[in-house]
């Protein structure tokens, strides 16, 4: 059930690039601030200065830059920092951590795309991150719209959301395989639905986490 070793709550949203898990992140943490929570919105690969410095290496300059296994190393290293520097404090402090990404985002994508890695994966979170989230928000999205909503973003951070239909629709699955495997923390919702349709759910789901967590 929900992990009560700190006073606060730390929540994830995670989907395929496009989903809609970044404008998510935002009113959530917009919806809770309202309500007089203090919350601190952070994402992944990044969310500390170090991460900060990692995302630039990891998701700018030639996709081929990196193996699958360094890239596995460098995203373990930046959720090592941001877990130090940014989230414990925040958890300890018994504030809301709302995180755009997270350690699932590593099982799929370092984990599915590029040859079957997830025993690495896990390995390395087994040793060096340890912490999972208290709730996790799928954001369960058809990836044809997805990839459409995504590449209709300009920017340099092209890196993942190049890998086509055809990979989004592996991650699809794998989240949602994922979501079977963490049941206790998993929460699916439909991304299809208008922006506020999900937003709702979203809220409802989170409030029902901080009731139990009170
Ligand atoms: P993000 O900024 O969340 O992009 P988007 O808004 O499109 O979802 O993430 C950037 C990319 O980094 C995204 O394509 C997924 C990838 N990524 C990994 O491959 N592994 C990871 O562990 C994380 C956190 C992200």
């Amino acid at each position: 059930m929900i992990q009560t070793n700190n006073r606060g709550l730390f929540l994830t949203f995670e989907g395929i690039d496009g989903s809609g898990k970044s404008t998510q992140c935002r009113m959530l943490a917009d919806h809770l601030r309202a309500q007089g929570r203090e919350v601190v919105l952070t994402r992944e690969p990044g969310g500390s200065a170090g991460a900060e410095e990692i995302r630039r290496l990891v998701l700018e300059g030639d996709p081929a830059r990196w193996s699958a296994e360094t890239e596995i190393l460098l995203f373990t290293a930046a959720r090592r920092d941001h877990l130090e520097r940014t989230i414990q404090p925040a958890l300890e402090a018994g504030k809301v951590v709302v995180c755009d990404r997270f350690a699932d985002s590593t099982r799929m994508y370092q984990g599915l795309s590029r040859g079957d890695l997830r025993a690495t994966v896990d390995q390395l979170h087994r040793l060096m991150i340890q912490r999972e989230p208290d709730l996790t928000v799928l954001i369960d999205m058809d990836p044809e719209t997805g990839l459409s909503r995504a590449k209709g973003r300009q920017g340099r951070e092209e890196r993942f959301e190049d890998f086509g239909l055809q990979l989004q629709e592996k991650m699809r699955a794998g989240f949602l395989s994922l979501a079977e495997e963490f049941p206790e923390r998993f929460r699916v919702i439909d991304g299809a639905q208008d922006l506020a349709a999900v937003a709702a759910d979203v809220a409802a789901i989170v409030e029902a986490a901080l009731d139990a967590n009170a």
